[in-house]
């Protein structure tokens, strides 16, 4: 039986990035196909039906004995599982934790059934998502928003990547068929009930209300809501010339406007209980050294619990960055490129993820997190809920995002009793 250590300790060496450090595992690059191979030889070696869907959803049965595995079978069924993609230069854990413990718990489910503890009334599937940091075509969760209908899918097609490649043309280069993706109704009413496990992206396991004498908190919680939060992309233009030429007096520098607004959103989103405001990508035109930029395109990450705050805070960002272009000699234009309202998981299933994970770890909270997920997506359209693994040093997107092995272990056994309870 694999442990969800060695599982994740034999896909270490796929996609390290030698350049940002950690992982560059964007989707349908080489490192995230190889991944995808990884999961479906490993849902093969465990004899479950492995197949990928319109949307590039990864699929991996474990029916009930003697069923069929058909759509009438597989109807209402329980689903766990997350994504192998990653941002660039991001950590191990986020994604591949939630594949590989619902490989590991898989494991401990089969033991469980084969000496007779466990009857189960329903089936279960393991899932890969596709795309979910959406750092490959902007929009996060394109696998689940897809399938649901949460996107329309002529948009997804039409999303590019840094390249200039579009959705369609990587989807069809990858054996899916642009024209069939969208909601899939069978797909959706397969799934009953859908629980991801992911590590903690902040600290919340880590403050003082959870942790013993020694510092250490709880080693797994479940997950209460998810704050809403959407991207947007602002191009500030101006007047692309020559560094040595162009008089200070005599510039419209987009880059300068940019980096104006960069300070005022730390200004705003600071002035705002609970809000978060990040610029983390920022691309000059043409981008040369000696080159004042003729455009500056910047991408707005903005997260509030409320989700009119958060249209506030966009509006008043948006206001500053016309004021700012103004005073350069540039324009902006703003452009929404995906929104997710707040999210609460399912209460009847969270209550039953809390009684399930008790047994293991008595003093695991509920916690909220401040990470989109797939299961946020989901969460409009059928009961999700969510598991976190510690993570001692709070970081997340990026190289230190940290899970030590003994969490690992106890997060599997806790998503193998929440999907026995719910079998
Ligand atoms: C995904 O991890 C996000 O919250 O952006
Ligand atoms: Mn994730
Ligand atoms: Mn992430």
């Amino acid at each position: 039986m694999s442990t969800v250590n060695s599982l994740l300790a034999a896909i270490s060496g796929e996609g390290r990035d030698a350049k940002r450090g950690g992982y560059s595992r964007p989707v349908y690059s080489d490192a995230e196909i190889t991944l995808r191979e990884w999961f479906i030889a490993e849902a093969s070696v465990r004899g479950l039906e492995v197949s990928t869907d319109a949307n590039g959803i990864i699929w991996a049965w474990w029916d009930l004995p003697g069923s069929a595995g058909d759509d009438a079978s597989r109807k209402g069924s329980l689903v766990t599982g997350s994504h192998l993609d990653s941002v660039p230069g991001g950590g191990a854990f986020d994604g591949p934790l939630g594949v590989a413990s619902a490989l590991a718990a898989y494991d401990v489910l089969a033991a469980r059934e084969a000496s007779g503890e466990l009857v189960r009334n329903r089936a279960l599937a393991l899932a890969v998502f596709p795309e979910e940091e959406g750092s490959r075509f902007g929009v996060a969760c394109l696998g689940s928003r897809l399938l649901s209908g949460a996107i329309d899918p002529v948009k997804a097609l039409n999303l590019r990547d840094a390249e200039g490649n579009t959705f369609a043309d990587i989807a069809a280069a990858n054996g899916l068929d642009p024209a069939r993706m969208g909601r899939d109704e069978k797909a959706l009413a397969r799934i009953g009930d859908f629980i991801e496990l992911h590590v903690e992206q902040g600290r919340g396991l880590n403050t003082e209300q959870y942790t013993d004498a020694a510092g250490r908190g709880p080693a797994v919680a479940v997950g209460s809501s998810i704050l809403g939060h959407g991207r947007w992309r602002l191009s500030f233009s101006g007047q692309g010339n020559h560094a040595g030429t162009t008089l200070m007096i005599d510039r419209a520098d987009p880059m300068v406007a940019a980096a104006q607004l960069v300070l005022k959103v730390r200004e705003i989103a600071t002035a705002q209980p609970d809000a978060r405001a990040t610029v983390g990508r920022l691309e000059p035109v043409p981008g040369g050294t000696n080159v004042i930029a003729s455009r500056v395109d910047i991408w707005l990450d903005v997260r509030h619990p409320d989700d009119a705050v958060t249209a506030l805070l966009v509006e008043k960002i948006h206001g500053q960055a016309q004021k700012i272009a103004a005073f350069e000699g540039c324009s902006v234009v703003l452009t929404e490129e995906s929104l997710s309202g707040t999210v609460h998981f399912d209460a009847a299933l969270s209550a039953s993820l809390e009684r399930s994970v008790h047994r293991l770890v008595p003093d695991a909270p509920a916690l909220p997190t401040g990470a989109g997920h797939d299961a946020g997506v989901l969460a409009a359209y059928l009961p999700t809920g969510m598991l976190y693994v510690r993570n001692p040093s709070g970081i997340s997107h990026s190289p230190e995002e940290y899970v030590e092995d003994a969490d690992a272990e106890a997060g599997v056994l806790a998503l193998a009793d929440a999907l026995e309870d719910l079998l």
